[in-house]
């Protein structure tokens, strides 16, 4: 496959959108058939390391099929990250992915915010391809994203405070640095570990989250509102309302 098949119709490039954007964390099909259903999420990220817990393949073969799977279970967007040895091969492999918008759905290429990443990046991007720049743990590199103008640029917060650093003063500091720019590079807080995180930094006014099964679960989960239905249902069935 070759980048420059790509045709132009597949190269579209929608400014940031205001609003709440949740995307469902995981490269296991069985997640995405779980959560995507729920019309909560806008697509799914992915990248080698969450291939390799799903026990996917990391070929392209196998994420092409996985992107059909992602389609079928209802995915609008889908972040596939790059990998290789050298830049080359992560241009040759990112512009690969890149070629997976063929199948019906919008594709960002992930590349690592290191210094051969942006170079990377640079080339994919000079090809038409979006681009979500990850592994992110400090402010100064969003900063960069932000010079280079990243759609995305994705912090770890639960591996910033496995660390030992201020995770949740970084994240707000990168936030800080974004909105009072008026960079168009959309914060893309990934490993977060809870729901309380997450509920936290919308809080604080972040609109972008991507969240693996368990936090998408534990956002889900309120035993009120079970309770609530309960009674609603219960209320229904007195009332004469019994399923025919
Ligand atoms: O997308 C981020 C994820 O792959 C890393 O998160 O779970 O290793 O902290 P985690």
């Amino acid at each position: 496959m070759d980048l420059f098949e790509l045709a132009d119709d597949d190269l579209t490039l929608p400014e940031n959108e205001p609003g709440m954007q949740l995307y469902l964390d995981s490269a296991d099909p069985a997640d995405w058939e779980r959560f995507l259903p729920l019309g909560v999420f806008r697509g799914v990220t992915t990248n080698p390391v969450l291939l390799e817990r799903a026990g996917q393949p990391c070929t392209m073969e196998n994420i092409e099929d996985l992107t059909r799977q992602a389609v079928e279970a209802g995915c609008g967007e889908i972040h596939l990250q790059t990998w290789g040895r050298t830049a080359t091969e992560m241009i040759n492999h990112g512009s690969q992915l890149a070629l997976m918008a063929g199948l019906g759905i919008e594709v960002l290429v992930k590349v690592p915010a290191t210094e051969t990443g942006l170079r990377v990046a640079e080339k994919l991007a000079a090809s038409g391809c979006r681009i979500t720049l990850t592994g992110i743990f400090n402010p100064g590199q969003v900063l960069l994203a932000a010079g280079f103008d990243a759609d995305f640029a994705a912090p770890y917060l639960g591996r910033l405070n496995d660390a030992g650093r201020h995770g949740m003063a970084a994240v707000l500091k990168m936030h800080d640095i974004l909105i009072s720019t008026g960079s168009t590079t959309r914060l893309l807080v990934a490993s977060l570990r809870s729901a309380d995180q997450v509920i936290e930094l919308a809080s604080q006014g972040l609109d972008t989250f991507t969240i693996g099964a368990p936090v998408a679960a534990d956002l889900l989960t309120e035993k009120l509102t079970d309770d609530a239905a309960a009674d609603f249902q219960r209320a229904a069935e007195t009332m004469g309302g019994a399923s025919s």
